[in-house]
This record gives structure tokens, sequence and C-alpha cells, in this order.
């Protein structure tokens, strides 16, 4: 299925549960949660107080992010506060099959990210494990980047890798997309597209609608 994950970085943060209202309003399926520590990235965002807060209002699949070194750390706290899809970093850790086990053990879905320079090949070892691999197509840390044109060959490779295992894996591709590139992300098959600012900038109800419009038209592989 495909699906569209809007990434509350760009919110409005004086105005958050109202933006979430317009989010479930407007039907996106997925709510996109970028945690960032400082530390795996230069910026830090918001972590569990704010998410377990939220989780109150929507009941929408909380996508949660995390941009954070050893994220093993966290993976119990952000079940906890709420997260049903979990997407870590491969360049974060060196204990990825054990972080996927406890997402799993702990109900949730596992995702799997690689930033920009990160070949595809370090994901072929967990396609059996793995729900999500998750394609960077900025480098992570900050919203309102433009889109780095050489990932849309990555997400291509990524989808020829997950066709040929014939395991259903979702593919999320991440930063940078707007109405005027989406169709190519789409077409070189990613699924799960998250938008920050293209989605907050402006009407979210319609720059939302525009997306899903365009988003349900592509099906799956
Ligand atoms: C970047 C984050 C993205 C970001 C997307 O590190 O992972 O999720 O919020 O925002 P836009 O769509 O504005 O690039
Ligand atoms: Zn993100």
């Amino acid at each position: 299925m495909n699906i569209l994950s809007p990434s509350i970085l760009s919110a409005d943060f004086t105005r958050l549960g109202e933006q979430i209202h317009a989010l479930d309003e407007a039907g996106a399926q997925y709510m996109h949660i970028d945690v960032m520590d400082g530390l795996f990235v230069p910026s830090i965002s918001y972590g569990m107080p704010v998410i377990k807060s939220i989780r109150k209002i929507t009941a929408k699949v909380f996508d949660v992010h995390l941009m954070i070194d050893r994220p093993e750390r966290y993976i119990r706290e952000f079940a906890d506060c709420g997260a049903d899809v979990i997407t870590f970093h491969i360049e974060a850790t060196d204990k990825a099959g054990e972080i996927i086990t406890e997402i799993h053990q702990r109900g949730m879905k596992a995702g799997i990210a690689i930033k920009p320079g990160t070949p595809v090949e370090t994901l072929s070892p967990y396609m059996e494990e793995a729900d999500m691999f998750l394609v960077m197509t900025v480098e992570p840390g900050f919203g309102g980047q433009a889109y780095i044109e050489a990932c849309t060959e990555k997400i291509r490779a990524v989808r020829k890798m997950v066709r040929e295992s014939g395991k259903k894996i979702d593919i999320q591709a991440d930063g940078g997309i707007n109405r005027s590139n989406l169709e190519s992300v789409l077409a070189a098959g990613a699924n799960v597209i998250v938008a920050g600012s293209a989605v907050f900038h402006g009407n979210i109800k319609d720059n939302t609608a525009g997306f899903l419009e365009v988003i349900s038209k592509f099906n799956e592989n």
C-alpha cells in the first residue's frame, strides 16, 4: 500500500495539537516523528514526552525515525510512549539484528535507515527481518533541505533488492520530497513517502490532499 507520512518536524509547535487534527482530517495514514540526539546528527529535536503527549490525541500510526547514536538504548522507551514503527540508522549501531528482534518483541514494526552515502547493499543482511527500509534523500538532521537527485537511483536499487527477495518490505523515502519530485520518487519504487515542509508550509489539509491524490494513483511495486 502507498502511504503518506507527514513529518511533524516542520509543524508549528505552538499549534501542534491543531495541526495534528488537520492531518487526521486530511487522511494521511502515518505520522513521521523525527528524533535527533545532537550526536548522530547535529541537531536536537524532541523525544519521549512529546510523543507520549500527542499519542493521546490521535490514533494515527506513529512512524518514529530515530536519528540517534546506539538506538538499542532506547527501544523500550519509544515503545512505551506509543511508537508503532521504529526506524533506526544502520550507521548508528552494530546491533541491528538485536534491535529488530526487540522492536518485534515489543509489538512494533522495524525499519532500517541509510544515509545518502551508505550503500544499499548494507541492507541486504536484513531482508528476512526488516519490515521497512528508509532511503534518506537528504543528509539527516534538518527539515527543508533540497532532495538529492542521486538518491532516486538508490530507491530503485532497493526496490529491485526487495522485489528479487520476494519479501514484502516497505520502502520509505525521506527528505526534500515535494509535489514536483513526488512522482519520480514513487516511480522509483518508494511506497511510504515522508514530507515535512511540503505538507506543513501553507494549508496542511490542501497539501495533504494533493500528496494523497498522487500517491494513491501509484500502486506498490
Ligand atoms: C530529516 C528528517 C526528515 C525531514 C523531512 O533529517 O528525517 O524527516 O523532517 O522534511 P522535509 O520534507 O522538509 O525535507
Ligand atoms: Zn525523518
